[in-house]
């Protein structure tokens, strides 16, 4: 009776072993996104609205209000990951950020300003500018988002045949 109890047992914990080693393995849930991604994405929004309209030839009046509204919407986005998600050792980052407010705020000041003669361009040069930031803030921490917000290093490149 003992030895029966003992196999039982034995082949009790065998068997448990093996459902486990069958079980399904649930897939890796979607990492969620950081607070700070969620802030970029945001900025990323506005960005693409402005650089969108960036290669046109002139703005009508609600066009102003969307790139006035766009840079306000940047400026508010950054001063908020400025104040939450600093970077005290590391100052390019700090600039950066910098950069990227005063950009935005500069487009606000053009689109508020819109009647002015040159406006149209100097609205185009907060643009890059702004993307001028992304660029090289994404590039100084190895971030890879779209190619086109930045030069691909010479190393990246596929090699010639
Ligand atoms: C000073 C640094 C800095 C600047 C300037 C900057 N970014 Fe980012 N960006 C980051 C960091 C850091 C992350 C990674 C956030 C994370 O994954 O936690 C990021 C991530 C992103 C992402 C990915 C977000 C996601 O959904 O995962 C996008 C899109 C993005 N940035 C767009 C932009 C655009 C557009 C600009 C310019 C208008 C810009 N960024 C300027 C630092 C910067």
């Amino acid at each position: 009776m003992h030895k029966l109890l003992i196999i039982l047992c034995f082949s009790l914990i065998i068997f448990h072993g093996e459902i486990k080693g069958d079980e399904i393995v649930p897939a890796e849930p979607e990492k969620e996104k950081s607070e700070l991604a969620k802030l970029m994405h945001e900025i990323d929004v506005d960005y693409k609205v402005v650089e969108e309209m960036s290669g046109w030839y002139t703005y009508k009046k609600k066009h102003w209000e969307i790139i006035r509204e766009a840079g306000e919407s940047i400026v508010k986005v950054t001063k908020k990951i400025r104040s939450r998600f600093g970077k005290p050792d590391d100052w390019t980052y700090e600039e950066l950020m910098e950069k990227m407010q005063i950009a935005a705020e500069e487009m606000v000041k053009v689109a508020k300003d819109n009647r002015r003669e040159g406006a149209l361009e100097d609205a185009q040069w907060q643009v890059r500018m702004l993307r001028r930031t992304c660029a090289k803030c994404h590039k100084h921490l190895d971030i890879h988002i779209y190619p086109n917000l930045y030069k691909k290093k010479e190393k990246e490149m596929p090699p010639l045949p």
